[in-house]
């Protein structure tokens, strides 16, 4: 019986809660895992779901399941296993079969296998998920990437699976070959910064107020009804409560950070396109500073640790709150200005303002603000964020307690890499005069480099120290 909707490959974690999610919509789902009791628990296990899953021992048996044109999920470990899969099912599959890699790929191989695909069948399609084990099954955001035919061919199953703001599907096509998981890069490039952000806010409670996790939860509850409310502030309040054994489950857990790598991507990629993009750059590197937890002790053994307990109000919590706030903004206007530069690049036409509005509900990064990113880059996506003026407004009120926040942070040696990066950039963002004209002189200096002058026309002009003197 070919009379499956779609197919899926991977009952992992993600991939079995989205197989789920996809059956509790109406879509009947066969299914394929390589262990094959995984498949067949998977449905034994699926309660009144399970007349909708469709277990399938090969991959010609799943290929044989599905309704042609054939769309198949794949749910695997990022990297090589994705095109091994994509190899096996290749000759399998019909020519206007579709693949769609749902997983954390690097936008660059999704970009290559969108072209291999072009040439060699069956269609693809890059996806990235947000939403986590929850989010997979309730309702993820989804960014696709690929051709718009093929995901017009799935987005009423994607749409249907998806988080919904307002009623509005956080289910969007980005534009072509990996600008979905590029995308979903930058999601979690600001994912990083924003846990980042509120793990320095929460040092500077935790160190330099002496605040319990219970007070600091209590604070972050408090936020999580203003300017702030977010998933991450609120899950943040939830972990700073829990107890283990009576003891603050966040005081028996070691600080030492994992990453699976999609940070980092976008740290490259920002690079490569030349994108300032500091508070995530701080974030990724604020994780692998996080590893080095010998290094760190023999530090402290030999200079006395850093964090000093603060002179008693020196630091409001109001303060923190606004450092917090335009610590995010300063972050998602870096965020976007990347999106805007490898649009460009590789000519792309990302929709921002519908990247905001997939960012609302189902992801990690979700939060109200990204409402108001959403209405601001609809009004006008070229200026930037920075100077939207409903951004400007909240910069204006809140650039004050950052400022105050980094300034005391750095005299008693509370280390906020984050949130001092948004700060440093928003000051060079607002200087008319750098001080870039030293770099040019020295450039030629040594290198006869040339310049451009303010009082003359023309490029590649020296200065009066050596040979190149004009
Ligand atoms: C999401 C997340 C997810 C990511 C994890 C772990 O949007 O659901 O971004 O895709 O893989 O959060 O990421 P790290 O291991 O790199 O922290």
């Amino acid at each position: 019986m070919n009379d499956a909707n779609i197919g899926l490959i991977g009952l992992g974690t993600m991939g079995a809660m989205l197989a789920l999610n996809i059956a509790e919509k109406g879509f009947k789902i066969a299914v394929f895992n390589r262990t094959t009791a995984k498949t067949h628990d998977f449905k034994a296990n699926a309660g009144d779901l399970a007349p909708m899953i469709v277990p399938t021992d090969t991959l010609a048996d799943l290929v044989a399941a599905i309704k042609p044109p054939r769309a198949i999920i794949l749910m695997v470990t990022a990297g090589a296993p994705v095109d091994e899969e994509i190899e096996k099912l290749r000759p399998l599959l019909a020519k206007d079969d579709l693949i769609i890699d749902a997983g954390n790929a690097n936008f660059h191989d999704t970009d290559r296998r969108a072209a291999e695909a072009a040439e060699k069948g069956p269609h693809f399609l890059g996806m990235g998920v947000s939403g986590g084990e929850e989010g997979a099954r309730h309702g993820p955001s989804i960014m696709g990437g690929g051709d718009k035919a093929d995901w017009d061919r799935v987005s009423p199953i994607l749409e249907a699976i998806s988080a919904k703001h307002d009623g509005t599907p956080c289910a969007t096509w980005m534009g072509p070959g990996g600008a979905g998981h590029f995308v979903k890069a930058v999601h979690n490039g600001i994912e990083y910064a924003d846990m980042q952000m509120i793990a320095e806010i929460y040092g500077v409670m935790r160190d330099g107020m002496g605040m319990t996790a219970a007070a600091i939860a209590a604070v972050f509850d408090d936020w999580n009804k203003g300017p702030l409310q977010s998933y991450l502030i609120e899950i943040s309040a939830a972990v700073a409560k829990a107890t283990d054994g009576g003891k603050p489950m966040l005081d028996v857990i070691l600080d030492k950070a994992g990453q699976k790598g999609t940070g980092r991507w976008t740290v490259i990629e920002a690079q490569q396109l030349a994108a300032a993009i500091p508070v995530i750059e701080a974030a990724v590197m604020a994780r692998n500073v996080s590893g080095s937890l010998d290094e760190r002790k023999k530090g402290e053994a030999v200079f006395g640790a850093a964090p000093q307990v603060l002179p008693k109000g020196l630091v409001t919590l109001k303060a923190l709150e606004q450092a917090m706030i335009a610590g995010k903004i300063l972050c998602y206007a870096q965020g976007f200005a990347l999106i805007v530069a490898a649009s460009k690049e590789f000519k792309w036409d990302l929709p921002l303002p519908a990247i905001a509005r997939v960012w609302r509900e189902g992801c990690i990064i979700r939060s109200t603000m990204l409402n108001d990113m959403a209405t601001a880059l609809e009004e006008d996506a070229s200026r930037g964020l920075m100077l939207a003026p409903y951004f400007v407004g909240h910069l204006k009120a809140s650039g004050p307690g950052l400022r105050s926040v980094v300034s005391i942070g750095a005299a008693h040696g509370l280390p906020l890499p984050a949130l001092s990066a948004g700060l440093a950039w928003f000051d060079m963002m607002r200087t008319g005069r750098s001080t870039a004209n030293m770099i040019q002189a020295q450039r030629d200096f040594f290198g006869a480099h040339g310049f451009e002058r303010l009082d003359k026309p023309g490029v590649g002009l020296h200065g009066p120290w050596g040979g190149h003197a004009m």
